[in-house]
Protein backbone atom coordinates (compact mmCIF):
# COMPACT_ATOMS: atom_id res chain seq x y z
CA UNK A 1 0.00 0.00 0.00
CA UNK A 2 1.29 3.25 -0.66
CA UNK A 3 1.70 5.75 2.12
CA UNK A 4 -0.07 9.75 1.01
CA UNK A 5 1.76 12.63 0.94
CA UNK A 6 1.28 14.67 4.02
CA UNK A 7 -0.82 17.58 3.81
CA UNK A 8 -0.26 21.11 5.48
CA UNK A 9 -3.03 22.14 6.62
CA UNK A 10 -4.79 25.24 9.14
CA UNK A 11 -6.89 24.99 11.27
CA UNK A 12 -8.07 28.37 12.81
CA UNK A 13 -9.80 28.69 16.22
CA UNK A 14 -7.10 25.40 17.71
CA UNK A 15 -7.64 26.67 21.75
CA UNK A 16 -10.73 24.55 22.07
CA UNK A 17 -13.77 22.96 20.67
CA UNK A 18 -14.26 21.61 17.56
CA UNK A 19 -10.81 23.41 16.23
CA UNK A 20 -9.01 21.59 19.09
CA UNK A 21 -10.19 18.59 18.27
CA UNK A 22 -9.47 18.57 14.06
CA UNK A 23 -6.18 19.50 14.65
CA UNK A 24 -5.60 16.76 17.09
CA UNK A 25 -7.60 14.10 14.81
CA UNK A 26 -5.55 15.60 11.46
CA UNK A 27 -2.15 15.17 13.46
CA UNK A 28 -2.98 12.27 14.92
CA UNK A 29 -3.82 11.09 11.06
CA UNK A 30 0.15 12.36 10.32
CA UNK A 31 -1.08 15.46 8.55
CA UNK A 32 1.06 18.47 9.25
CA UNK A 33 -1.52 20.44 11.16
CA UNK A 34 -0.82 24.07 12.11
CA UNK A 35 -3.66 25.38 14.63
CA UNK A 36 -4.15 29.13 15.12
CA UNK A 37 -4.42 30.59 18.64
CA UNK A 38 -5.45 34.03 19.56
CA UNK A 39 -3.26 33.82 23.27
CA UNK A 40 -0.05 31.50 23.13
CA UNK A 41 -1.32 28.50 24.91
CA UNK A 42 0.80 26.94 27.73
CA UNK A 43 -0.86 23.29 26.86
CA UNK A 44 1.42 21.20 25.00
CA UNK A 45 -0.84 20.73 21.59
CA UNK A 46 -0.41 17.32 19.68
CA UNK A 47 -0.32 20.38 16.29
CA UNK A 48 1.84 23.15 15.57
CA UNK A 49 0.79 26.48 16.68
CA UNK A 50 0.47 30.15 15.18
CA UNK A 51 -0.54 33.25 16.65
CA UNK A 52 -3.62 34.46 14.62
CA UNK A 53 -6.34 37.08 15.45
CA UNK A 54 -8.83 36.23 12.37
CA UNK A 55 -9.99 39.72 12.66
CA UNK A 56 -6.70 41.36 12.15
CA UNK A 57 -5.19 40.98 9.38
CA UNK A 58 -1.64 41.59 9.84
CA UNK A 59 -2.11 38.08 12.35
CA UNK A 60 -3.46 36.24 9.38
CA UNK A 61 -1.04 37.40 7.16
CA UNK A 62 1.96 36.35 9.14
CA UNK A 63 0.48 33.34 9.83
CA UNK A 64 0.29 31.81 5.75
CA UNK A 65 3.67 33.23 5.63
CA UNK A 66 5.14 31.22 8.18
CA UNK A 67 3.53 28.40 7.04
CA UNK A 68 4.59 28.72 3.34
CA UNK A 69 8.21 29.63 4.44
CA UNK A 70 8.56 26.03 6.06
CA UNK A 71 6.17 24.27 3.44
CA UNK A 72 5.84 26.33 0.52
CA UNK A 73 2.17 25.33 0.13
CA UNK A 74 -0.57 24.92 2.23
CA UNK A 75 -2.96 21.96 0.93
CA UNK A 76 -5.94 22.48 3.30
CA UNK A 77 -7.78 25.07 5.78
CA UNK A 78 -10.31 24.50 8.03
CA UNK A 79 -12.07 28.13 9.02
CA UNK A 80 -13.54 27.14 12.10
CA UNK A 81 -12.93 30.33 14.11
CA UNK A 82 -15.94 31.69 15.45
CA UNK A 83 -18.25 33.40 18.07
CA UNK A 84 -21.45 34.13 19.35
CA UNK A 85 -23.29 36.96 20.52
CA UNK A 86 -26.86 36.53 21.68
CA UNK A 87 -29.66 39.10 22.41
CA UNK A 88 -32.68 40.62 20.99
CA UNK A 89 -31.88 42.39 17.58
CA UNK A 90 -33.25 45.75 19.08
CA UNK A 91 -30.57 45.25 22.24
CA UNK A 92 -27.80 44.55 19.51
CA UNK A 93 -26.17 48.23 19.05
CA UNK A 94 -24.28 48.39 15.29
CA UNK A 95 -20.81 47.63 17.04
CA UNK A 96 -21.90 44.25 18.41
CA UNK A 97 -23.24 43.24 15.28
CA UNK A 98 -20.24 44.43 13.36
CA UNK A 99 -17.92 42.31 16.02
CA UNK A 100 -20.14 39.79 15.29
CA UNK A 101 -19.68 39.88 11.89
CA UNK A 102 -15.88 40.53 11.87
CA UNK A 103 -15.09 37.40 13.18
CA UNK A 104 -17.25 35.19 11.93
CA UNK A 105 -17.83 36.40 8.36
CA UNK A 106 -14.83 39.08 7.62
CA UNK A 107 -12.65 36.41 9.48
CA UNK A 108 -12.92 33.67 7.15
CA UNK A 109 -13.02 35.84 4.46
CA UNK A 110 -9.47 37.28 5.36
CA UNK A 111 -8.47 33.82 5.47
CA UNK A 112 -9.61 32.53 2.85
CA UNK A 113 -8.02 36.13 0.95
CA UNK A 114 -4.66 34.91 2.12
CA UNK A 115 -4.45 31.25 1.42
CA UNK A 116 -6.04 31.40 -2.59
CA UNK A 117 -3.27 32.66 -4.17
CA UNK A 118 -1.47 30.28 -3.14
CA UNK A 119 -3.77 27.47 -3.52
CA UNK A 120 -4.19 28.95 -7.32
CA UNK A 121 -0.45 28.42 -7.44
CA UNK A 122 -0.47 25.42 -6.46
CA UNK A 123 -3.06 23.98 -9.00
CA UNK A 124 -5.04 22.74 -6.09
CA UNK A 125 -6.39 22.63 -2.42
CA UNK A 126 -9.08 22.85 0.01
CA UNK A 127 -11.02 25.25 2.02
CA UNK A 128 -13.95 23.63 4.58
CA UNK A 129 -15.79 26.72 6.28
CA UNK A 130 -17.30 25.30 9.54
CA UNK A 131 -20.76 26.78 9.04
CA UNK A 132 -24.15 25.97 11.51
CA UNK A 133 -27.34 24.58 11.12
CA UNK A 134 -28.29 28.23 12.28
CA UNK A 135 -26.93 29.50 8.63
CA UNK A 136 -30.39 27.63 7.48
CA UNK A 137 -32.39 28.14 10.61
CA UNK A 138 -32.67 31.51 11.85
CA UNK A 139 -32.56 31.36 15.69
CA UNK A 140 -34.20 33.50 17.65
CA UNK A 141 -32.08 35.61 20.13
CA UNK A 142 -29.04 34.81 18.09
CA UNK A 143 -30.30 36.93 14.87
CA UNK A 144 -26.90 38.54 14.24
CA UNK A 145 -24.90 34.80 14.93
CA UNK A 146 -27.58 32.92 12.53
CA UNK A 147 -26.98 36.09 9.86
CA UNK A 148 -23.28 35.63 9.65
CA UNK A 149 -23.49 32.09 9.08
CA UNK A 150 -26.50 32.86 6.81
CA UNK A 151 -23.48 34.97 5.09
CA UNK A 152 -20.73 31.85 4.76
CA UNK A 153 -23.48 29.63 3.68
CA UNK A 154 -23.97 31.96 0.91
CA UNK A 155 -19.78 33.06 0.36
CA UNK A 156 -18.97 29.08 0.23
CA UNK A 157 -21.36 28.33 -2.61
CA UNK A 158 -20.22 31.29 -4.66
CA UNK A 159 -16.39 30.98 -4.20
CA UNK A 160 -16.97 27.12 -4.87
CA UNK A 161 -17.87 27.91 -7.94
CA UNK A 162 -15.48 30.48 -8.52
CA UNK A 163 -12.29 28.67 -7.18
CA UNK A 164 -13.42 24.86 -9.45
CA UNK A 165 -11.81 25.42 -12.49
CA UNK A 166 -8.14 25.75 -10.22
CA UNK A 167 -8.89 22.41 -8.91
CA UNK A 168 -9.56 24.00 -5.35
CA UNK A 169 -12.52 22.49 -3.22
CA UNK A 170 -14.85 24.26 -1.20
CA UNK A 171 -16.86 22.68 1.21
CA UNK A 172 -18.68 23.39 4.36
CA UNK A 173 -19.52 21.68 7.78
CA UNK A 174 -22.76 22.30 9.16
CA UNK A 175 -23.18 21.51 13.31
CA UNK A 176 -26.11 21.12 15.07
CA UNK A 177 -25.39 21.44 18.90
CA UNK A 178 -22.25 20.34 20.45
CA UNK A 179 -20.22 21.19 23.77
CA UNK A 180 -17.75 23.24 23.00
CA UNK A 181 -16.56 26.32 24.76
CA UNK A 182 -19.15 28.12 22.38
CA UNK A 183 -21.78 28.37 25.32
CA UNK A 184 -19.33 29.81 27.52
CA UNK A 185 -17.71 31.85 25.54
CA UNK A 186 -21.24 33.36 24.58
CA UNK A 187 -21.60 36.94 25.26
CA UNK A 188 -25.36 38.79 25.90
CA UNK A 189 -25.79 42.07 24.14
CA UNK A 190 -24.72 44.77 26.87
CA UNK A 191 -28.16 45.94 26.77
CA UNK A 192 -29.48 42.26 27.69
CA UNK A 193 -30.17 43.01 31.16
CA UNK A 194 -33.33 43.24 33.56
CA UNK A 195 -33.92 45.92 31.98
CA UNK A 196 -34.71 44.65 28.80
CA UNK A 197 -38.55 44.16 27.10
CA UNK A 198 -36.95 40.79 25.61
CA UNK A 199 -34.72 39.93 29.19
CA UNK A 200 -37.48 36.83 30.09
CA UNK A 201 -37.72 35.74 26.44
CA UNK A 202 -33.85 36.04 26.06
CA UNK A 203 -33.11 34.54 28.76
CA UNK A 204 -35.56 31.38 28.37
CA UNK A 205 -34.59 30.82 24.49
CA UNK A 206 -30.56 30.87 25.53
CA UNK A 207 -30.95 28.75 28.46
CA UNK A 208 -32.45 26.12 26.32
CA UNK A 209 -29.77 26.40 23.41
CA UNK A 210 -27.35 26.02 26.18
CA UNK A 211 -28.82 22.70 27.22
CA UNK A 212 -29.28 21.67 24.01
CA UNK A 213 -25.50 22.17 23.07
CA UNK A 214 -23.89 21.09 26.88
CA UNK A 215 -26.12 17.55 26.70
CA UNK A 216 -23.64 16.44 23.06
CA UNK A 217 -20.42 16.09 24.14
CA UNK A 218 -19.28 13.82 21.09
CA UNK A 219 -17.42 16.01 18.15
CA UNK A 220 -16.49 13.24 16.22
CA UNK A 221 -19.46 13.33 13.56
CA UNK A 222 -17.67 17.02 13.05
CA UNK A 223 -14.16 15.65 12.66
CA UNK A 224 -15.00 12.79 10.58
CA UNK A 225 -16.85 15.25 8.40
CA UNK A 226 -13.91 17.50 8.08
CA UNK A 227 -11.81 13.78 7.56
CA UNK A 228 -14.32 12.92 4.52
CA UNK A 229 -13.77 16.17 2.92
CA UNK A 230 -10.30 16.11 2.58
CA UNK A 231 -10.53 12.79 1.28
CA UNK A 232 -12.64 13.04 -1.29
CA UNK A 233 -11.77 14.32 -4.84
CA UNK A 234 -15.47 15.76 -5.30
CA UNK A 235 -16.98 16.82 -1.63
CA UNK A 236 -20.57 17.81 -1.46
CA UNK A 237 -20.80 21.68 -1.27
CA UNK A 238 -22.50 20.95 2.67
CA UNK A 239 -21.91 18.01 5.49
CA UNK A 240 -24.71 18.74 8.19
CA UNK A 241 -24.08 17.05 11.55
CA UNK A 242 -26.43 17.34 13.81
CA UNK A 243 -29.40 15.04 15.17
CA UNK A 244 -31.85 12.78 13.26
CA UNK A 245 -34.78 15.47 14.31
CA UNK A 246 -32.48 18.49 13.64
CA UNK A 247 -31.88 17.10 10.01
CA UNK A 248 -35.46 16.41 9.19
CA UNK A 249 -36.62 19.65 10.57
CA UNK A 250 -34.00 21.74 8.19
CA UNK A 251 -35.21 19.41 5.14
CA UNK A 252 -38.78 19.94 5.33
CA UNK A 253 -38.52 23.50 6.14
CA UNK A 254 -38.70 24.78 2.75
CA UNK A 255 -42.19 22.51 2.64
CA UNK A 256 -44.16 23.80 5.56
CA UNK A 257 -46.31 26.84 5.78
CA UNK A 258 -43.49 29.75 7.81
CA UNK A 259 -46.57 30.30 10.23
CA UNK A 260 -46.44 26.74 11.30
CA UNK A 261 -42.29 26.69 11.21
CA UNK A 262 -42.36 29.97 13.40
CA UNK A 263 -44.88 28.05 15.82
CA UNK A 264 -42.51 24.95 15.82
CA UNK A 265 -39.44 26.89 16.65
CA UNK A 266 -40.71 29.54 19.26
CA UNK A 267 -42.61 26.18 21.14
CA UNK A 268 -38.79 24.40 20.98
CA UNK A 269 -37.72 27.73 22.74
CA UNK A 270 -40.77 28.74 25.12
CA UNK A 271 -41.68 31.78 23.19
CA UNK A 272 -45.41 32.85 23.09
N1 LIG B 1 -20.71 24.36 19.41
C1 LIG B 1 -21.75 24.37 18.62
O1 LIG B 1 -22.84 23.89 18.99
C2 LIG B 1 -21.62 24.93 17.24
C3 LIG B 1 -22.68 24.69 16.35
C4 LIG B 1 -22.57 25.17 15.05
C5 LIG B 1 -21.44 25.85 14.64
N2 LIG B 1 -20.43 26.09 15.52
C6 LIG B 1 -19.26 26.80 15.02
O2 LIG B 1 -18.09 26.05 15.28
C7 LIG B 1 -16.97 26.92 15.24
C8 LIG B 1 -16.04 26.61 16.40
O3 LIG B 1 -16.70 26.92 17.61
P1 LIG B 1 -16.74 25.91 18.87
O4 LIG B 1 -18.13 25.45 19.00
O5 LIG B 1 -15.65 24.93 18.78
O6 LIG B 1 -16.50 26.97 20.05
P2 LIG B 1 -15.21 27.29 20.97
O7 LIG B 1 -14.85 26.08 21.75
O8 LIG B 1 -15.56 28.54 21.69
O9 LIG B 1 -14.06 27.56 19.91
C9 LIG B 1 -14.04 28.73 19.14
C10 LIG B 1 -12.63 28.96 18.68
O10 LIG B 1 -12.62 30.15 17.87
C11 LIG B 1 -11.59 30.99 18.35
N3 LIG B 1 -11.84 32.40 18.09
C12 LIG B 1 -12.85 33.17 18.50
N4 LIG B 1 -12.68 34.43 18.06
C13 LIG B 1 -11.53 34.44 17.35
C14 LIG B 1 -10.78 35.42 16.65
N5 LIG B 1 -11.19 36.70 16.59
N6 LIG B 1 -9.63 35.06 16.03
C15 LIG B 1 -9.19 33.80 16.10
N7 LIG B 1 -9.82 32.82 16.76
C16 LIG B 1 -10.98 33.15 17.37
C17 LIG B 1 -11.53 30.72 19.83
O11 LIG B 1 -10.29 31.15 20.33
P3 LIG B 1 -10.12 31.86 21.78
O12 LIG B 1 -9.84 30.74 22.71
O13 LIG B 1 -8.98 32.78 21.58
O14 LIG B 1 -11.41 32.58 22.07
C18 LIG B 1 -11.68 29.21 19.84
O15 LIG B 1 -10.44 28.59 19.54
C19 LIG B 1 -17.51 28.34 15.24
O16 LIG B 1 -17.43 28.87 13.94
C20 LIG B 1 -18.97 28.15 15.65
O17 LIG B 1 -19.79 29.15 15.13
C21 LIG B 1 -20.51 25.65 16.82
Amino acid sequence: MGTRRQRVVLVTGASSGFGRAIATALAGDGDRVYGSLRAPSPDRCPFDTLAMDVTREDTVTAAVATILERHGRIDAVVNNAGMGIAGAIEDTTVEEARAQFETNFFGTHRVCRAVLPHLRAAGGGTIINISSLAGHVPLPFQGLYSATKFAIEAYSEALRMEVRPFGIRVAMVEPGDYATGFTANRRMTAASGPASAYHDACTRAIARMARDEQANRDLAPVVDAVRLILRSGRPALRHPRATASQRLAVALRPFLPQSLWESLVRGTYGLR
